[in-house]
């Protein structure tokens, strides 16, 4: 038996808690690190359109029926399906959910300690004076460096243990709720910053004006991973987060507003990045440092770039902290309740496991960039595999869970609040899970991956 048998599970406190921690969870680097040098490399606006469509279709879906799964186990990623399927292997997409939790955690910490460096460049007044080409061989050379982005992956990591051993209500809940409001606020002050600027319309034509014929193969499976990676699904987060979640909120109210939050910050990030992008005349498909080198960028030519800079480096490393913890947790959660280790050990055992793997990411942009494996550096074989690779699969077997083995009875049970909820929508929910999102998650999965050519 495990001691989540016998001590009450923490809880979410309030209902502004839940949508504060989920969408802290999904709102971080993924947004406005990820999205705009993915959607940047993928052709624009044409990546666009497919990723919302994504978001709709596939998205909301995988999202509430990870949340009732957890809701209506009471458990972990793994233990939620050993306990609703009992001697069945579907545990097994929670224990894939694990293994990408350790994947994803392991690039996310190298990037998120490229924020912390960056908040320190931004205190000591590093940017100014600086044009386009200096600023691109300040984040090449901070890279491609060994001693310092592994220092700041290691302060990141501890931070984020720190937070997760606090626990639920104590660590993850009362940080995002302040923090998230703040950046969306100062995302909004870029936006307009960079849409100002002399010969940022071709920016905004470049997102919003889409070209399908340059959508190839590749650029719809990075959508789909996108839209997975973004939202935080199909690895167990939601599950782990849907069982601290009480039995009278409303789960749909949740999803909605969660990747209704995800989906506008996405796009938020795109408009202050890709105006900029073309009025300074950097290369969209740039890669990982798209937003490193635009961001600073822009900061030099408002008032007040200084302060700006500083406040919204420090916001992003708040965002990326409350998604790490979010994907720590879901480890933390198995290693307590399935392994019976106390909440304390189970966080450090994770959480020095990934940093190991996450030295390999880190070097891979300086002394391993040489070494590949499938064509891929380390950083983006873990970025591969986990995004466009475990988190797909997972939720397609999530949403054939929920569908198919579950069913229609079980799930319009816990999704209604046994009943309590009126679910006019719930004929479209079981289509969706049943047919639209396995099928489409199918046909981008093989399609991608070079299987099938139409
Ligand atoms: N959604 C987070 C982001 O956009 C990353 C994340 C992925 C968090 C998977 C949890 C699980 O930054």
């Amino acid at each position: 038996m495990s001691n989540s048998d016998f001590t009450p599970r923490d809880n979410f406190g309030s209902k502004f808690g839940i949508v504060a921690a989920a969408a802290g969870s999904a709102v971080g680097l993924g947004n406005i690190w990820k999205f705009p040098y993915v959607a940047g490399q993928n052709g624009g606006g044409a990546f666009l359109v497919v990723y919302l469509l994504f978001i709709i279709a596939i998205g909301l879906p995988v999202m509430l029926s990870e949340f009732s799964i957890g809701r209506r186990a009471q458990r972990n990623a793994i233990g939620s399906f050993k306990k609703l399927a009992p001697g069945k292997p579907w545990y097994l997409v929670g224990v894939m959910g694990v293994a990408a939790a350790f994947l994803i955690l392991s690039f996310y910490s190298a990037v998120a300690g490229w924020t912390l460096e960056y908040v320190a460049k931004s205190v000591t007044n590093a940017f100014a004076e600086k044009n386009e080409t200096e600023l691109n061989n300040m984040f090449g050379s901070f890279i491609s460096g060994t001693w310092r982005p592994l220092f700041w992956q290691f302060i990141f990591m501890i931070l984020t243990a720190w937070i997760v051993v606090a626990g639920v209500k104590k660590g993850i809940e009362k940080y995002t709720k302040i923090l998230m409001p703040l950046l969306v606020v100062m995302i909004i002050i870029l936006c307009i910053r960079s849409v100002t600027l002399p010969g940022s319309g071709e920016g905004l034509a470049f997102l919003f004006r889409p070209d399908f014929s340059a959508l190839s193969a590749d650029a719809v499976l990075s959508a789909l991973g996108q839209a997975f990676f973004s939202l935080s699904l199909g690895m167990g987060t939601l599950i782990t987060y849907g069982s601290y979640i009480g039995k009278n909120d409303n789960l749909t109210g949740t999803v909605l507003h969660v990747s209704a939050a995800d989906t506008i910050i996405a796009i938020l990030a795109g408009v202050a990045i890709f105006p900029a992008v073309f009025a300074f005349g950097i290369d969209p498909g740039e890669g990982p440092g798209l937003v490193f080198i635009t961001l600073p960028n822009i900061f030099q030519q408002m008032p007040g770039g200084y302060f700006f800079a500083l406040l919204f480096f420090i916001l992003l490393a708040v965002a990326a902290l409350t998604s790490s913890i979010s994907v720590l947790e879901v480890v933390v959660a198995y290693f307590v309740e399935e392994l019976n280790l106390t909440r304390r050990r189970a966080t450090i055992l994770a959480a020095s496991m990934i940093t190991v793997l996450g030295v390999f990411c880190t070097l891979s942009f300086g002394i391993m960039s040489d070494v590949s494996i499938f064509g891929l550096v380390f950083f983006d074989l873990m970025d591969f595999t986990a995004s466009n690779l475990l988190l797909p699969l997972g939720g397609f077997f999530i949403v054939m869970f929920v569908g198919w083995f579950l069913g229609a009875g079980p799930s319009r049970k816990e999704i209604s609040n046994e009943g309590i909820l009126k679910l006019g929508y719930f004929p479209v929910f079981i289509f969706l899970v049943r047919f639209v999102a396995p099928f489409a998650i199918a046909l981008v999965f093989i399609y991608g991956l070079g299987l099938i050519r139409f």
